[in-house]
């Protein structure tokens, strides 16, 4: 397929739907279908992407999403930057619900498959995992719109779909981790695979189990927090897109010098 787009949204929990005036393409890949058909539409002269991690119906819980699929079908319709917002627990009691967070690392907990090379000795540098270019941009659009989010972050990613234990809570708060969430990986590393320029922007829906001395986290919380924030989220994305430059002055491009695209 040809470029129909240079820059991506993945979209979490609660936001299904980003582009108005979208076209919908479906897109096939080796490793099956997408979460979704992949929408496209000018945003500022960009041409950007759209596509629900979930589902439009949210029917992919976390450890059922196709994050292969959802990588390789953004990459094969010409995308080079993706902008990815979730929804996170917070692992510090100053970090609470509406706080948005541009991490700059991650904890794999998941387990998950989280490579395209199955064969052959392919190992890529993952040790700064989030676009540079695309943190900082995110970042500065907050700040000219007097949002006020964090400019750094450990994000712990687990498995999933249960939310964590105290005890477990409190442990990746000892191990450094600042927001936890269930989809961060392997979307990141797949990212990188693919040399793609990955941000992720976390939305902070609670406070995770070890931090909250009360009932702990709820499905509910997470949704209706998420929910109160679209909006803000929705105009900050849309915002930071068009800044995005056309050629990033990044290393995530040359990810993959010297090694060939998966067959
Ligand atoms: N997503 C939102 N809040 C979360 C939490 N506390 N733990 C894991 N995933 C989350």
């Amino acid at each position: 397929m040809g470029a129909l787009a240079d820059l991506a949204v993945i979209g979490g929990s609660g936001l299904y739907k980003l582009l108005d005036g979208a076209t919908e393409h479906v897109v096939e890949t080796p490793y099956g279908p997408p979460s979704d058909p992949v929408t496209v539409a000018d945003v500022g002269g960009r041409r950007v992407a759209f596509l629900p991690r979930h589902g439009r119906d949210h029917r992919f819980p976390p450890h059922k999403i196709p994050y292969r699929a959802n990588l390789w079908a953004l990459r094969s319709i010409g995308v080079r930057q993706i902008i990815a917002p979730c929804a996170v627990g917070g692992l510090r009691p100053e970090l609470g619900p509406g706080t948005f967070v541009v991490p700059d690392q991650l904890i794999d907990r998941t387990g998950r498959e989280q490579t395209f090379y199955d064969t052959g000795a392919v190992h890529v540098n993952f040790a700064d995992p989030y676009c540079p270019v695309g943190r900082q941009t995110v970042l500065r659009t907050a700040a000219a719109a007097g949002i006020a989010a964090v400019p750094e972050g450990v994000m712990v990613v687990v498995p999933g779909p249960r939310f964590s234990t105290r005890a477990e809570s409190r442990a990746y708060t000892a191990m450094g981790g600042t927001i936890i969430n269930m989809t961060g990986h392997p979307e990141a590393i797949l990212a990188r695979e693919l040399a793609l320029c990955y941000t992720s922007v976390a939305l902070v829906t609670d406070l995770d189990a070890g931090v909250d001395g009360d009932h702990g986290v709820t499905q509910e919380e997470v949704f209706r927090v998420f929910g109160e924030n679209t909006e803000r989220l929705r105009d900050l994305l849309l915002t930071a897109l068009p800044l995005l430059p056309a050629e990033p002055d990044c290393p995530c491009g040359r990810a993959l010098d010297g090694i060939d695209l998966p067959a």
